[in-house]
């Protein structure tokens, strides 16, 4: 299969499209390499061809990254090491064509991971300034670190300190900051970008234009500002190059706690190049890209992204007729902190959305958050003036029902209360007969709340979290009456404003607070048999959550936390009971970070400290003694993998793999684990089970395992049938 296409023009400058046929988005894919070699090797050799100009066919992406699933059927180190080093030699094919004759790259659209790496070994890149165009090496979200040059052209390039902080940290940036890092040395519109990119070519090959790269290019009063000239100082000179290596290190380890290893191989992989020189840098890069391929951390974070690219063409329901409705406006009802936040992503997805309240001063308080949230992304200049005007002029409010008529879905995001949910489903019905009405209850099941619809099939739930404009998933609920065009409909429109979106069954805490009360439950067992807060804290940010329960409940509210373990002990009995006397925090007025009382103190210090005097409601109090960090954090989680396994058992997911995601996007658990149907596979079922039945024997009903898990337990089966899943 060729992905090249070359033509030569009479002003003796070879245009070279890369095309992967068939495909919307370029990647690198097998046999790349071979045909690249052959190529500039040939170009390099016409004496009719004076200069180069790579360009990517595709309308708006340049290429995307090496071929995921390619990577994902390696077997072994060996074999994706060798696949590096291929990528290597074209890019040095590349590079070397390079020298005898100028290589222009023209950049449009996404220039990520290989992609990057093939503009690094072109002579001159120049990109648009279209905000499609993103620069970047990724690899270490998926676990990998660049392979085909990155790791060592990338520093060579732009310095070491800028180089890894774009190598260690995945991000992308766009074509002016690009231009700013020294990534790209020119920036033009899209409309001439290849125009350009031709006259460059010429004036390079007739020795009209010489490249002249700074190393980074500082302004005058970011050049006075100390950490940067210490920065110069510490690159320019070995000792200070080994400080910045050490403190990168330090850094990294910190915030990784040495989960990820792709990030510190990455760095080491850079050290080796700048101490030892090239050809150990690359032959260190391909190693440890080889080692890094088939880790298990890697394989974890690949079939993540490949639940999510499944999910992007999932339309949520079995039913292949079931098509979603047109979403061209939507209604909002209620303006606090969700229903502003979601008309707030709304919006921004270019949507016209009529904002509802009950009087002007909470639709002042709704109006004011927007304005923060888009104030800080236009200080960030992610956002000009003119686009944050036409964002908020989407933004409509009302304290009626006012231009709610032709609305095609309405949210409501009222108080959490069924008689209020109750009287706004009749209103909308009666104000917007047609409208798909969607609750984003926290906790209130769909079927309930859709009791007072006459048209119930219209009843949907659309669970979003906080802050909406951050968290990344939706939880959609389908209840008893739901139809598929519902469904579909806000699915469709979840996608649309930048969610990743998992449809779930009606059921008390639908799929993630249900796995979450229990979790947070077994964490206040733990801390009412004595355990230092710290202590519990420590041991599930050490299994890699982003904050332990002790914290999360004071971030959540106490008082919520213990409302939601009421429901949930109420809907399954005994197996969720919380423990008893946790409601005397809340009783004590102690609420959590929003009465700036709860398990941690919330003074004027920014070193987080427990408030000890919690422990005096407590049978021990001040004589705290833990379990060890290991048991801790299994009970937590294995509190989460029984819970997960029920709603799988019981219909609530239409899959493990929705269940991961929901787990990962909207708990933060560690991604790489892979979410708990994926870890409880690691384990395998039989251990999951075995473990859960010696906690059940000290600790009783709460540690009963799951039927599914038994079930697979016995047939030694697994939930993902498939080690890894597929998009196509
Ligand atoms: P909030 O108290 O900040 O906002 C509720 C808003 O609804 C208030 O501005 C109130 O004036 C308005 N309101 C009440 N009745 C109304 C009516 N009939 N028509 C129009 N507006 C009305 O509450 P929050 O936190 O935004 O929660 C709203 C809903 O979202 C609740 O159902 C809650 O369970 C759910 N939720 C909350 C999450 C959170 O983290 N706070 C997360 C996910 C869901």
């Amino acid at each position: 299969m060729s992905v090249l296409r070359i033509e030569t023009g009479p002003d003796g400058v070879a245009l070279v499209l890369y095309d992967v046929p068939g495909e919307a988005v370029n990647t690198l894919r097998h046999g790349f390499q071979e045909e690249f070699e052959a190529a500039f090797g040939r170009l390099a050799e016409d004496s009719a061809v004076k200069a180069i100009l790579l360009a990517s066919a595709k309308p708006d992406s340049f290429v995307a990254g090496a071929d995921i699933e390619m990577l994902s059927r390696i077997k072994t180190a060996a074999e994706a090491s060798a696949l590096a080093r291929g990528g290597q030699q074209a890019m040095q094919r590349l590079e070397d064509a390079g020298k005898r004759k100028p290589v222009v790259v023209a950049i449009h659209g996404a220039a990520l991971g290989g992609g990057l790496e093939l503009a690094l070994a072109c002579t001159y890149r120049i990109a648009s300034d279209d905000r499609r165009t993103q620069l970047g090496q990724p690899e270490v979200q998926l676990g990998l670190i660049p392979g085909a040059g990155g790791t060592q052209r990338l520093p060579h390039l732009i310095g070491i300190a800028q180089a890894l902080d774009l190598i260690l940290t995945g991000k992308s940036v766009r074509a002016q900051k690009a231009r700013k890092l020294g990534l790209v040395d020119e920036v033009v519109p899209k409309a001439i970008l290849l125009e350009v990119a031709r006259r460059r070519a010429r004036e390079l090959a007739a020795g009209e234009l010489r490249i002249e790269r700074g190393k980074v290019e500082l302004k005058l009063p970011k050049l006075l500002r100390t950490e940067v000239l210490q920065q110069i100082a510490l690159e320019d000179n070995p000792v200070g190059r080994k400080i910045l290596f050490q403190q990168a290190r330090k850094a990294l380890l910190e915030k990784t706690r040495g989960h990820y290893p792709a990030p510190e191989r990455a760095l080491e992989a850079i050290r080796i190049g700048t101490e030892k020189g090239p050809e150990e840098g690359y032959r260190a890069e391909a190693n440890f890209f080889g080692e890094l391929v088939v880790s298990d951390v890697s394989r974890r974070l690949v079939e993540i992204f490949f639940a999510t690219q499944a999910l992007k063409k999932d339309t949520g329901v079995d039913d292949p007729s079931a098509r979603p409705r047109k979403v061209e406006k939507v209604a909002m009802l209620g303006a606090g902190l969700m229903g502003a936040g979601i008309a707030y992503v709304t919006a921004d997805a270019g949507i016209p959305v009529r904002l509802k309240d009950k009087d002007d001063a909470a639709l002042g308080r709704g109006l004011k958050q927007i304005a923060g949230i888009l104030d800080e992304r236009a200080r960030r200049k992610r956002l000009s003036p003119r686009e944050r005007e036409e964002k908020l002029a989407l933004l409509t409010v009302t304290t009626d029902y006012s231009g709610i008529r032709n609305a095609d879905v309405v949210i409501e995001a009222v108080f959490e209360d069924l008689s209020t949910k109750h009287a706004v489903v009749r209103e909308v019905e009666r104000e917007a007969p047609n409208a798909i009405f969607a609750s984003n209850t926290s906790s209130i099941p769909i079927g309930l709340i859709a009791e007072a619809a006459s048209r119930p099939q219209n009843v949907v739930g659309m669970h979003f979290f906080s802050p909406v404009h951050k968290m990344p998933l939706l939880e959609v609920i389908r209840g008893r009456s739901t139809g598929a065009e519902s469904v579909a409909t806000v699915v469709a429109l979840g996608k649309r404003i930048g969610k990743t979106v998992i449809v779930v069954n009606d059921g008390p805490g639908f799929y993630t607070s249900r796995i979450l009360a229990p979790y947070v439950n077994e964490a206040a067992f733990i801390f009412n048999d004595g355990a230092a807060v710290e202590d519990i804290d420590r041991a599930l940010v050490d299994f890699g959550f982003p904050v332990g329960p002790m914290q999360l409940l004071d971030e959540v509210g106490i008082d919520v936390g213990s409302k939601v373990a009421h429901i949930m002990h109420e809907a399954f009995g005994a197996r969720l009971a919380p423990p008893a006397g946790f409601e005397k925090l809340v009783e004590s007025g102690r609420l959590g970070r929003k009465s700036k009382k709860g398990f941690y103190l919330y003074g004027e210090s920014k070193e987080k400290e427990v408030d000890r005097t919690v422990y005096e409601l407590t049978a021990q109090g001040q004589k705290r003694s833990s379990p060890t960090t290991g048991e801790i954090a299994e009970r937590c989680v294995l509190q989460m993998v029984n819970e997960a396994a029920h709603c799988l058992g019981e219909g609530i997911l239409r899959s493990a793999r929705d269940g991961d995601v929901g787990a990962v996007f909207g708990l933060g658990w560690p991604p790489f684990r892979g979410g708990p149907f994926r870890y409880a596979d690691s384990l395998g079922a039989a251990q999951v089970v075995e473990r859960l039945r010696r906690y059940q024997e000290k600790f009783g009903v709460r540690f009963t395992p799951a039927p599914k898990l038994v079930q697979l337990a016995g047939s030694g089966g697994k939930f993902h049938q498939a080690d890894v899943v597929k998009t196509r």
